[in-house]
């Protein structure tokens, strides 16, 4: 969403020889993100805390079977994500999830069966 961690990620992307492979997609999550195509592989989540269920709905039904979510901020930014936290550890969602004691926390999300759920 910003311009100055875009530049600079392009900057680092090229130093790394990644350029053909990297796509970046400039502006709101909620609307950049609907042009991601299936299959997700990997998600991670470190944008806005109160947005991480909300991008993890956008994105579900294209989540291949497997797919891993890592988001950041667990503890730090436990008011905000409890949604989230609350979505991916009741199962009947399709999820498997746990905190990694990381820095202030990463919630670990696997998808083992990938799409509609
Ligand atoms: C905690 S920072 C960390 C992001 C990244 N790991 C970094 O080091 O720059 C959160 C970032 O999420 C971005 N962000 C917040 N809401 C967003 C949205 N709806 N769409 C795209 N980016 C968003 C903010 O602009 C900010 O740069």
């Amino acid at each position: 969403m910003e311009t100055h961690k875009i530049a600079e990620a392009r900057r680092n992307i090229k130093a790394a020889g990644l350029s053909d492979l990297v796509r970046i997609l400039h502006g709101d999550g909620l609307e950049t993100l609907r042009l991601v195509e299936a299959p997700v592989d990997l998600l991670f989540l470190d944008g806005r805390k109160d947005l991480y269920l909300p991008i993890l709905k956008l994105l579900k039904s294209k989540l291949r079977p497997g797919a891993a979510i890592l988001s950041d901020n667990i503890r730090s930014f436990r008011r905000d994500v409890t949604p989230f936290l609350e979505y991916v550890r009741l199962g009947s969602n399709g999820f498997v999830s746990s905190t990694i004691n990381i820095s202030d926390g990463i919630e670990l999300s696997v998808f083992p069966n990938g799409g509609d759920h």
